[in-house]
């Protein structure tokens, strides 16, 4: 029986396949708006999740993401698709209580296809700590696969990406241009040593990268998804108030994806994304093009971004062993939310 490549199903994978962020917004906007008390984040300020207040100091916070494959096998698949869910709790410094599937499969498959795809699930889940049951599953010419997740948390500790400060440093846990590489290893492109570096930083929870800043100071944090590095930039700046300001040459970038993305190797979120987000970045004259594709490219699992004081910065930097970079720093609103250097 031949291995199924998983990718020669879909049309678009990963984060890359999200509505283009112009449409989405379009429709939630003329949505009758809607209150309650209840309700703390997640709906108008753009947060990674939902927060419902439980009226006893502690909050509900419930996520859910699904997509297509960006690799072949399905065991990994199932982990990137876990790990890129739990990722959205980690970026509200919550830890991940409770998990349901959501798949959709195509019917020719062998169901053990299903199968792994759940058990690379479970293992993100079981280092997680999270229990996961139950789900819902249909039959669908595309898989897909993802997580909804709810975690309950102290409601004074949760992180928003609304209250980043003049004067914090940004940091970022993980590298950039993983939709570059998915989208050139789609097109038999992508150097292996790239693909595995990219493989393995999709499948890591964020789960270090929070736990290690839960005693320090965190004034705002998102996690870098499929509205690239600039869209989730863009909307901590435009809930904080402020402006943010990236050093280009400081934002850390997988091997190989600068010459993939001069190649043209470019994910179509890349598009989408500038088409939402351009009006809120001013440039430099120093930025070059394909800094301009990477920072604008769909991540899929991408790190946390974390706005806290420099001195806050250092200590997390320590702790996290290499694996955190200072990407840029707040400062007071000035024209356009975001600066690129
Ligand atoms: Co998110
Ligand atoms: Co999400």
């Amino acid at each position: 029986m031949e291995k199924v490549r998983l990718t020669s199903l879909v049309r678009s994978s990963g984060c890359n396949a999200k509505l283009p962020p112009g449409d989405l917004h379009d429709v939630l906007s003329s949505l009758p708006p809607f209150h309650s008390d209840r309700l703390i984040g997640g709906y108008e300020a753009a947060d990674d999740a939902l927060v419902y207040d439980l009226g006893n100091g502690r909050v509900l916070i419930e996520t859910v993401d699904f997509f297509p494959p960006m690799v072949d096998d399905p065991f990994l698949f199932g982990e990137i698709a876990a790990a890129n869910a739990l990722s959205d709790i980690y970026a509200m410094g919550a830890v991940p209580a409770v998990a349901m599937s959501i798949a959709c499969f195509p019917s020719c498959l062998e169901l053990s296809v299903l199968r792994e795809i759940m058990m690379g699930a479970r293992s993100r889940t079981d280092e997680a700590g999270c229990v996961i049951a139950g789900g819902h599953t249909i039959a669908d010419r595309e898989p897909k696969f993802g997580l909804a997740v709810t975690a309950v948390h102290d409601k004074d500790k949760v992180w928003t990406n609304s209250g980043a400060k003049v004067s914090d440093v940004l940091v970022l846990t993980k590298k950039l241009g993983v939709g570059i590489l998915m989208t050139a290893s789609k097109g038999g492109e992508c150097p292996e040593a790239s693909f595995n570096a990219a493989v393995s930083a999709m499948r890591t929870l964020n789960r270090t990268a929070r736990d290690s800043a839960v005693d320090l100071s965190v004034h705002a944090a998102t996690d870098v998804t499929g509205f690239s590095l600039l869209g989730h930039a863009s909307e901590m700046s435009e809930a904080s108030g402020c402006t943010i300001a990236i050093d280009g040459s400081a934002v850390p970038v997988h091997d190989g994806v600068h010459d993939l993305a001069m190649f043209g190797f470019l994910p179509e979120g890349r598009y989408t994304n500038e088409d939402y987000i351009a009006e809120k970045v001013a440039f430099s004259d120093s930025t070059g093009q394909t800094m301009k594709d990477i920072l604008f490219s769909p991540e899929t699992s991408g790190g946390l971004l974390l706005s806290m004081s420099s001195f806050d910065a250092e200590i997390y930097l320590e702790r996290m062993k290499g694996s955190a970079w200072i990407i840029g720093k707040v400062l007071e609103r000035d024209g356009k939310p975001v600066h690129v250097l």
